[in-house]
């Protein structure tokens, strides 16, 4: 595992980017493994800005989604995708995968989605956020290392974060699909990042701690290619 610290959360984001920028420009066909949150919006904006890449051959597939979001919702991980990012950069639609919220056999559609990585040879590049209880994707503590694409209650804790993002909590979904644990861990490697005194804590758990299911990124600590880029504040507690 490599750590890097940067001062602030502008370094960091501009820090992932070159990361991702080289991954890129070393294999133009890469398979990408893409997250949603605040603390990814940085490398974003950097990707669609900065970059002068070449998105045309590179495949992506998004960690999660909200069951009962509309694609077109606001609120959707589809949308934020499409207004941070792809509507920004040269990728063509059909490369994008994005877990499909209104789906009616959510069961089939996950096995779907997780052939669809596999037909790809597996993720290259998966880049990953943190949630204040140490998920991944939407990998609640508790989720099985085993676990593939699927559906998942979201925590009471997950559910109160992310109310912001809702006008109130009653109207945060209680369900998600998110990519699995081992299929996070399949990746060829793996970028973690992470931002702000609220994390610091959990970031400690996760890089430090026992490695356990109550913290599901602690796995990280066995993934053979990561880098973990953190602010000052996140890092504060290693
Ligand atoms: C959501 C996503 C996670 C993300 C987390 C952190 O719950 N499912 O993939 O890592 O939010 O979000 P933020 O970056 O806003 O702290």
């Amino acid at each position: 595992m490599i750590i890097i610290i940067k001062e602030d959360y502008e370094e960091l984001s501009i820090s992932a980017f070159r990361e991702l920028e080289s991954r890129i420009k070393k294999k133009s066909k890469m398979v990408l493994g893409l997250a949603t949150g605040s603390t990814l919006l940085g490398l974003y904006q950097n990707l669609a800005t900065v970059s002068d890449l070449d998105f045309s051959s590179i495949v992506t597939f998004n960690l999660d989604e909200y069951i009962g979001i509309d694609p077109n919702d606001p609120r959707s991980y589809n949308f934020f995708m499409q207004e941070n990012l792809f509507s920004k950069i040269n990728i063509p639609e059909k490369n994008v995968f994005i877990p499909y919220g209104l789906v009616h056999n959510a069961e089939r559609h996950c096995e779907w989605y997780e052939k669809e990585i596999e037909k790809r040879g597996g993720i290259d590049f998966q880049v990953l956020g943190i949630g204040g209880n140490g998920h991944i994707g939407f990998n609640e503590p508790g989720s099985s290392f085993n676990s593939v694409t699927r559906v998942v209650d979201l925590s009471e804790k997950t559910r109160n974060d992310n109310a912001k993002f809702f006008d109130n909590i009653n109207e945060v979904p209680k369900q998600a699909i998110t990519m699995g644990m081992k299929t996070i861990m399949a990746s060829k490697e793996a970028m973690l990042l992470a931002s702000g005194a609220n994390k610091a804590e959990i970031i400690k758990k996760a890089l430090k701690g026992p490695i356990t299911e109550d913290v599901p990124a602690s796995i990280l600590q066995n993934h053979p290619n990561l880098t973990v880029i953190l602010d000052k504040e996140a890092s504060q507690n290693l």
